[in-house]
């Protein structure tokens, strides 16, 4: 990337240093309610707590407060360890710009949990593994397509689910329990096919490793139960069929697949489909006090019956305004792979590198729709325009996962 493409290369974003009293009030009234959620597997009875504490809204003041006393774009922290807090625009996007050198997705922390599931996933690999892991998720994600390929697959999966789901909604109420037991059959299907419908101890050893993850340091991990939620991915990947996206893995050009581990790759999309359950169920609720937008979107689902155009322009608004009012990942942590000279100061190499999205994708100060439902902006190009647009590949290739 050539300085004239990359801002951050020709100016970078300013560094201020925290006072002792303002990293205590990050770490603890910010970071901590974090981890208290549970990073990895949200803890129901915590976050049911934050909600009652209104965390998040105290986490906003405290990052508001801070953009008011220090005319930085991000703040180094005094402790716990190496750790900048991104503040505003101009420092997310010289992070987002700058991966994997020098921000690399795998910082410590997410070595020490996701490993336990993923050792050998994209999101924890170093630089030398990381380019072929990364081009092997691009290829079966096909993050660079408007829709996937199994999209008519997905579709048919969906409409024989939703429809068994409606038939289960006897008082026409559609609870997280029952969405949730639908939504995970139609992932195994749609990543292992149709064979494993039913097969909820699969996903269930994946639950189980992650709520252990979410202790990282604290509880050591269970390697027993790590090897046999790989020994049953392995079996599975063997046998799915074409039309899934094991299938895909399984018969993807790789050069060196011990190296690149296509199978490894696998635990972090059930993970992420996780999140995707958490955004529809709160599209659907969006969806359930918007008249108006809903109206727009049965004709969405028109369009595609009548065989137009498969892309569903409002149901993927609507989708993108959940994530953004409620990011299902709290905190992007990235690390830096070597210092790198901010206007201000030096961020040395090993520093975790803090993005909560939360504080961006609802700032006032940046957008005139922040605290309410608006999937227009996501139609009229403002959202696209806002100061921290996606525009770095990993988290286009998100935003591209999540709708497609
Ligand atoms: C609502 C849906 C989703 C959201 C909001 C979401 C969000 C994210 C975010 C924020 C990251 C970056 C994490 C970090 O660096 O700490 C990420 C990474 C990733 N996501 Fe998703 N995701 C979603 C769905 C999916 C799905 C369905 C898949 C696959 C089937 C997927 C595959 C990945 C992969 C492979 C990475 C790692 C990319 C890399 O490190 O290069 N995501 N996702």
């Amino acid at each position: 990337m050539t300085p004239q493409e990359d801002p951050a290369a020709a100016s970078p974003p300013t560094l201020a240093t925290a006072g002792v009293l303002d990293t205590a009030h990050v770490v603890g009234g910010v970071l901590t309610p974090i981890v208290a959620e549970g990073v990895l597997a949200r803890r129901k009875t915590m976050v049911r707590l934050g909600g009652r504490l209104d965390t998040h809204g105290k986490a906003a003041r405290i990052l508001n407060g801070l953009k008011d006393r220090y005319d930085a774009d991000a703040l180094r922290l005094r402790f716990p360890r190496k750790m900048v807090v991104a503040l505003r625009p101009p420092a997310v996007q010289a992070i987002l710009h700058g991966t994997p050198d020098p921000f690399i997705p795998a910082s410590r922390e997410k070595v020490s949990t996701l490993s336990r599931f993923q050792p050998t996933g994209v999101l924890v690999s170093d630089l030398r593994h990381r380019p072929a892991r990364r081009e092997l998720n691009e290829f079966a994600l096909q993050t660079s397509a408007p829709v996937h390929t199994l999209y008519e697959r997905c579709a048919v999966i969906v409409r024989e689910e939703v429809g068994e789901l409606l038939a289960e909604c006897h008082d026409g109420r559609l609870t997280w329990d029952v969405a949730a037991i639908a939504h995970w059959r139609m992932v195994r299907r749609l990543v292992f096919g149709d064979a494993t419908r039913d097969q909820e101890d699969l996903t269930d050893m994946l639950t189980r490793l992650r709520h252990d993850a979410n202790w990282a340091y604290a509880f050591p991990p269970r390697k027993d139960k790590s090897a046999g939620f790989r020994r049953r991915l392995d079996e599975l990947v063997s046998t799915a069929p074409r039309d899934s996206l094991a299938g895909i893995v399984r018969e993807a050009p790789v050069a060196d697949r011990d190296t690149v581990d296509p199978t490894g790759q696998i635990p972090q999309w059930l993970f992420a489909f996780d999140a995707v359950a958490v955004a529809i169920h709160r599209a659907l609720a969006l969806l359930a006090t918007d008249p108006n937008t809903l109206a727009r979107a049965r004709e969405d689902i028109r369009d595609l019956d009548a065989g137009r155009s498969p892309r569903l322009p409002i149901l993927r608004a609507t989708l993108l305004e959940s994530v953004r009012l409620w990011p299902t990942t709290l905190a992007i942590l990235w690390e830096t792979v070597r210092d790198v000279p901010w206007s201000g100061g030096v961020i040395p190499a090993g520093t975790t590198t803090v993005i909560l999205g939360e504080h961006f994708q609802r700032d006032d100060d940046a957008m005139d729709f922040a605290q309410r439902f608006a999937p227009d902006a996501w139609l009229d190009g403002r959202a696209q325009a806002w100061p921290v647009s996606c525009r770095s590949p990993t988290v286009r290739a998100n935003v591209r996962g999540a709708t497609s």
